[in-house]
Parts: structure tokens; C-alpha cells; sequence
């Protein structure tokens, strides 16, 4: 009997993906929920198949797919993102319903051949503006270079107002239910959030323009069929809008303060700073590295309105899990930041010095030339730690223009 059956979206779209409760590592990103890896069977006179799923779920797909078709009916095969998540089975997906033909963009094309160095390549180039002819049906193809990779591109089947896009308005959770409306909104926003934050924050530009874009098309959607999470039915506007504002990074008054520390006295710094950023009316969250991954500050960072990072130096450096989280929120490059850098140490306080370098390198414009003490902090630094906070909280508020 075959366990997996396809999930019916229109009279003739359905779900054909997998389900990936077990994950929790996705390159990188805490994915506590799991994922989908989603791919749709069109039942349109040329049978085609979206995108496929990660390697290991080949034959979950294909029992979806035959519980409404053979699958060797399907004729053409539209690979819209070549990351391996929806790529990993497509050279077993290709040997086993033998497709007349598989599409992908110029960029995909080559990062296909890059993978799995064809013998003999089986993609064809569509670029913007081209239309794949299904027999009674068509789609027509938008390039959305970076979003998430240079390969990256959306497909739109105009008969069934579907917009078929990969890696956008897509979220890591795993669930039986396929809809958005069968879900919380509120799980919904954590997760979406810290997928952008995640994957697209350091393409924000790209995606504005690609809002803007669409916006001009005014395409008709009445279902948004990402390549991760549910479908989106009923909250389309909304998930658009908050695309829309976490490209913007408007600022509000939140304050992510994250540290590491070695006995305890950068934690008392960071306590500090918090009440202060609590004083001027700052919403701040306390993140120590021992006890928050780095994609769940990504998420925080990305409705925050300041960045403020504490180390201890060890031998004459920030401390390791310091140095890791700044590596990481640097490549995401998230804007319209302001900070500060403090610290504990023992013998030479390098840290605080090397973090301003980071920050700024970042474009987070400093509040203070940074904040150190020498092993365990006095009334006296405790007191400079609230003003800190204090300061930061005020040029928070200047920015913001109030509260939420
Ligand atoms: Fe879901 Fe960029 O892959």
C-alpha cells in the first residue's frame, strides 16, 4: 500500500511534496518544526511536474504523484530553483517518468549541469517574459535572480491564478495541514520571519523591486504555492505585506543585546544595559550565545532597531561564540541599525575594539565608543551599563519616533 497520497489544491493542482519532520540542522538554521519540500503535479493536457523534493524523499514524492497519476505521464518538468532541496531527485526524477522536457532559467541551467555534470544535459533555457505551452494551459516564467539564488525564478499558470515560487513566501514547518488557514497566523509570522530573515534579509533590495514588479503585473493570485511551508490561500496580502516591510527594515523600537560571557560578568553588563534600553521605553531581549541559536537572533535582528553585542576577551580576541554570530548576522546584512559593544576582561580588553571594527563594518551606527571593565563590573560600570542602554534607547526612540 502506498503510505503518501497527493494533496488536491484545484480540480487540477495538486501537492505532490514531502514532508521532513526529522530535520532540524538546515544548513545552518535551526529548523526546530521540520520542513516541506513542495513540488505540484498540473494536470493540464501536458501533464507537469514543479520542482521535486531533497534526495531523500524521492519516493514519498513519487507515491504522491502515482496515488493520481502514472507518473510516466508527466511530460514536462519546471525546475524553478536549483538548490538541492527541490533538486536533489531530480536526475532519478527525470530516469523515471522520462519527461519530453525540463525547463529551468538561464542561471539554472548551469548550476544543474554544475551539480550533476549531465552526459547529456536535459534542460531548456526559459527566460522572463517566456510562456512554457502546457496544451491547454501555459506558464509564464518570471526570473527572480537571488531570491534566493542566482538561478531562482517563479512560475505563473494564469487558467488557475497560481503563482508558483520556490524559495518565496516560504517557511521551515513541518504539518500535516497544507493551507495557511489551517495553521495559527501567529506560528505562521515566527516562522516566516525567521525564514527571511535567514535566507533572504541580505537580498532586501531584490525583493522590493520584485514586489514592485509583481505589484505592476497585478497578477490575479488565488494561490501562492511556495516551495517550503504551506500554501498560501487565504492570507496572500498578508504574507505580501510582511515581505514587504522586512525588505524595508522599518525601524521600531526593539534592541536585541546578545552576549557571551566567562564568569559572569559580561551577563551582568548585559542585564544592565537591558533595564536602561527598559527605561527609554525600549522593548530589548536578552540573548546569551550559550542559549540562543543564531538563526533565532537573525529573526530578532530583523525587527529590531539595535544590535547591541558584549565579549569577554580571551586571549586577546572576542570570545569564539561572539565571533561566530557576528560572522553570521554580518553576511545577512541587516540595516538601519544602531549599537555598541561592551565586555569584561581580564588582562588586554581587545574585544570591545575588535567589535566596533565589526559593527561598523556592518553600518550600525554606535551610540558609545564601547563599554569594558576590568574582571567583575562595580556599582560605578553597572551604572555606566544602564546609561548605555540608557543612550541607545534614546537615539531608538529618535529613530522610531515613539512607540509601537
Ligand atoms: Fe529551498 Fe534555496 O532552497
Amino acid at each position: 500500500m502506498d503510505v503518501f497520497k497527493a494533496v488536491k489544491l484545484t480540480e487540477n493542482v495538486y501537492w505532490v511534496g514531502a514532508i521532513d519532520w526529522a530535520i532540524r540542522d538546515f544548513h545552518g538554521y535551526s529548523t526546530g518544526k521540520g520542513s516541506t519540500y513542495n513540488a505540484y503535479l498540473i494536470l493540464s493536457e501536458k501533464v507537469t511536474l514543479i520542482d521535486t523534493v531533497k534526495a531523500p524523499f524521492f519516493e514519498e514524492m513519487m507515491m504522491r504523484i502515482s496515488s493520481v497519476i502514472d507518473p510516466s505521464g508527466i511530460e514536462i518538468i519546471v525546475s524553478n530553483h536549483s538548490e538541492l532541496d527541490h533538486t536533489g531527485s531530480l536526475r532519478q526524477t527525470i530516469a523515471a517518468v522520462k519527461p519530453d522536457k525540463v525547463y529551468a532559467s538561464p542561471m539554472g541551467s548551469k548550476a544543474l549541469a554544475a551539480h550533476f555534470h549531465w552526459e547529456d544535459d536535459p534542460i531548456e533555457v526559459v527566460k522572463t517574459g517566456d510562456s512554457i505551452n502546457l496544451g491547454n494551459m501555459r506558464i509564464e516564467i518570471i526570473e527572480t535572480r537571488m531570491l534566493h539564488w542566482p538561478d531562482s525564478m517563479v512560475s505563473y499558470l494564469p487558467e488557475e491564478k497560481i503563482l508558483f515560487s520556490q524559495d518565496g513566501f516560504g517557511m521551515h514547518l513541518a504539518s500535516t495541514e497544507r493551507f495557511d488557514d489551517e495553521l495559527p497566523l501567529s506560528l505562521l509570522e515566527v516562522e516566516a520571519r525567521k525564514y527571511y530573515a535567514n535566507i533572504l534579509m541580505p537580498f532586501s533590495p531584490l525583493v522590493t523591486s520584485l514586489l514592485g514588479n509583481l505589484a505592476k503585473m497585478a497578477l490575479e493570485i488565488d494561490l501562492l504555492c511556495p516551495d517550503h511551508g504551506p500554501v498560501w490561500r487565504t492570507n496572500i496580502d498578508w504574507i505580501l505585506g510582511k515581505w514587504g516591510s522586512w525588505a524595508e527594515k522599518k525601524p521600531c523600537p526593539r534592541a536585541v543585546v546578545i552576549y557571551d560571557t566567562m564568569w559572569n560578568s559580561t551577563r551582568r553588563m548585559a542585564e544592565a544595559i537591558i533595564e536602561g534600553l527598559a527605561q527609554e521605553g525600549v522593548s530589548g531581549i536578552l540573548m546569551p550565545l550559550r542559549a540562543s541559536h543564531i538563526s533565532d537572533i537573525a529573526a530578532e535582528v530583523l525587527e529590531a532597531s539595535a544590535l547591541i553585542v558584549g565579549s569577554p576577551t580571551i586571549n586577546g580576541r572576542i570570545f569564539p561564540s561572539v565571533a561566530e554570530c557576528m560572522n553570521y548576522l554580518g553576511g545577512l546584512k541587516p540595516g538601519n541599525l544602531v549599537g555598541a559593544a561592551f565586555g569584561s576582561y581580564g588582562w588586554s580588553g581587545e574585544a570591545v575594539k575588535e567589535l566596533n571594527g565589526l559593527l561598523e563594518g556592518m553600518k550600525v551606527e554606535l551610540v558609545s565608543e564601547g563599554l569594558r571593565t576590568v574582571y567583575v563590573p562595580d556599582e560605578q560600570v553597572l551604572e555606566e551599563s544602564v546609561d548605555l542602554g540608557r543612550s541607545a534607547g534614546r537615539r531608538i526612540m529618535e529613530i522610531c519616533g515613539g512607540k509601537e
